[in-house]
């Protein structure tokens, strides 16, 4: 009997729709291969939700994620939205639904395709072999601490931290470290920062408990500049909201393409599932996006949620293979491309590696 998934799909703004479609392309591939169904479930977020309800965040979305197995996500955002308040723009939304949903880890693997090692504007020695993964905290931080406010004359933010925050992140980053080399760098601003003291501290207690992880701490602005210096020597990067967005940012380019990169966002029921990059306006509707961080977004999914390992592995694998084969977006074009793809053409080229 094939298995069946109820996959929330939310587009989004930009190169959101494009992108998602080619996942949902080369997940429909998967799922014949292994005999699952998915079922899709489109959702409204962002910029197009606001056009169409008023609202970034339609409680339509709040009720209809809540019933699915996981949430499958493009990006949001354009300069249409710019100008309204700020809880009405689309990136509110986006940050209420992971509150909502409590996906309080943010995971981000930062790798390099050997294929793609001259894509990056970094040497290929100090790239070859880079495997990173960032773990974000998520529904904390800077991003959601009160008071909060703009003024006249000042405005102010908070970055605030609970005890309970700090551990349950600090476990995932151990928990996945386990899986990986076993060294965790906990990324924070300790020398200015009471925050980040106190996370510190907390961090050095939770390691206790996964006495073969080697503990180290950097504090964020190091971190930065070590990304770039000698990247191979992270394994897993363990730090806060605001950091932890920077850092992936940067970390992106260590692959040569910021469209290469995909993330999930766990810690509850149900993940959500979206590449690192934004809603590109300028490129949106010329079917030239990079679809393969959406792609392996769709694998983290099924390894991470679904229990898909097998599946997530053969996407995996055809991601690899269509560079290998030389097969590039324009955002990796000029290197050792055999074709420049448009985006669905991408996507044909992973599906079509993807067979029994
Ligand atoms: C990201 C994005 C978001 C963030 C924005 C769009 C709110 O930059 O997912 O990294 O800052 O978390
Ligand atoms: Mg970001």
């Amino acid at each position: 009997m094939s298995k069946n998934y109820k996959i929330g799909v939310i587009k989004g703004d930009g190169i959101g729709p494009e992108i998602v479609d080619e996942a949902i392309k080369v997940l429909n591939k998967v799922g014949q291969v292994f005999d699952i169904d998915f079922e899709y479930k489109r959702m409204l977020l962002g910029g197009e939700a606001i056009d169409t309800t008023g609202v970034p965040l339609p409680i339509e979305t709040k009720e209809g994620v809540m019933l699915c197995d996981a949430i499958l996500f493009g990006a949001i955002g354009g300069p249409k939205w710019d100008m309204l308040e700020r809880h009405l723009r689309p990136e509110s939304g986006l940050l209420a639904l992971r509150a909502h949903m409590g996906t309080f880890a943010n995971l981000r693997p930062a790798m390099v395709y050997d294929e793609l090692v001259d894509a990056s504007t970094l040497k290929p020695d100090v790239l070859q072999g880079v495997d990173i993964m960032v773990v974000r905290e998520l529904t904390g931080g800077i991003y959601f601490g009160q008071p909060r406010e703009q003024l006249e004359d000042r405005a102010y933010n908070t970055m605030i931290y609970t005890k309970e925050e700090v551990k349950r992140i600090a476990h995932v980053a151990f928990e996945i470290a386990m899986k990986r080399d076993k060294r965790v760098c906990s990324v924070d601003k300790a020398n200015v920062l009471e925050v980040s003291q106190f996370w510190r501290d907390i961090v050095i207690d939770i390691a206790k408990g996964y006495p073969e992880v080697e503990l180290s701490h950097m504090y964020v602005d190091n971190a930065a500049m070590q990304l770039i210096r000698n990247p191979k020597q992270f394994d897993v990067i363990l730090t806060g909201n605001i950091f932890g967005d920077i850092l992936s940012d940067a970390a992106s380019m260590l692959s040569g393409s910021i469209g290469l990169l995909p993330s999930a966002s766990i810690g509850s029921q149900i993940g959500i599932y979206e590449p690192i990059h934004g809603s590109a306006p300028d490129i949106a509707g010329q079917n030239i996006a990079n679809p393969l961080a959406t792609i392996s977004s769709a694998s983290m999914m099924l390894r991470y949620s679904l229990g898909e390992s097998k599946a997530a592995d053969m996407i995996d694998e055809a991601v690899k293979m269509s560079l290998k084969e030389g097969y590039r977006t324009g955002d990796i074009g000029a290197y050792s491309a055999k074709e420049i793809c448009s985006c669905s053409q991408m996507g044909d080229v992973v599906a079509s590696y993807i067979k029994d």
